[in-house]
């Protein structure tokens, strides 16, 4: 079916001029780029983008990293987008991300890991509604 899933390029992608060379990753597989903006993080921002992992050891890692400089936010679209962007991206620790995918390419380490993707529909919707307006999305018709 066709799918929305949300991404981030990383504060350390961003900085290392690797926007156009990943967009080219998601087009290249077929995925459409439907809304996009650099946005740089409040505290604020990126403790309630990751609420979830509130209580995780490297969660004051995580948000001093996020809001370290500024990062590219879009909605792709796409036959099976949420999985798609997963394999795009490969594992969320370097190490272990497969050759081709963009943290083998890309990250430094499972901090600095150059991408964020939606793991699941469910997510992807909150992820969207949390930096996108509804009339800020733009389908595609062809
Ligand atoms: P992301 O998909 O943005 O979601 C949370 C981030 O926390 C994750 O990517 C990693 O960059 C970072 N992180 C750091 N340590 C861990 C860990 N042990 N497990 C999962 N994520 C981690």
């Amino acid at each position: 079916a066709i799918e929305r899933t949300f991404s981030i390029i990383k504060p350390d992608a961003v900085a290392k001029n690797h926007i156009g060379a990943i967009y080219n990753r998601f087009e290249s597989a077929g995925l459409k780029i439907i809304a996009a903006k650099m946005v740089h993080l409040t505290k604020e921002q990126a403790e309630g983008f990751y609420a979830e992992h509130s209580e995780r050891p490297f969660f004051g890692a995580l948000v001093s990293f996020m809001t370290s400089g500024p990062i590219m936010v879009q909605v792709l679209e796409g036959e099976n987008a949420v999985l798609a962007n997963r394999e795009i991206m490969g594992a969320t620790n370097p190490a272990q991300a497969a050759r081709g995918t963009l943290r083998a390419d890309y990250a430094a380490s499972i901090d600095e890991n150059a991408v964020h993707g939606s793991d699941a529909l469910a997510s992807a919707e909150r992820e969207i509604a949390y930096f996108f307006a509804a009339d800020e999305l733009c389908p595609r018709t062809r």
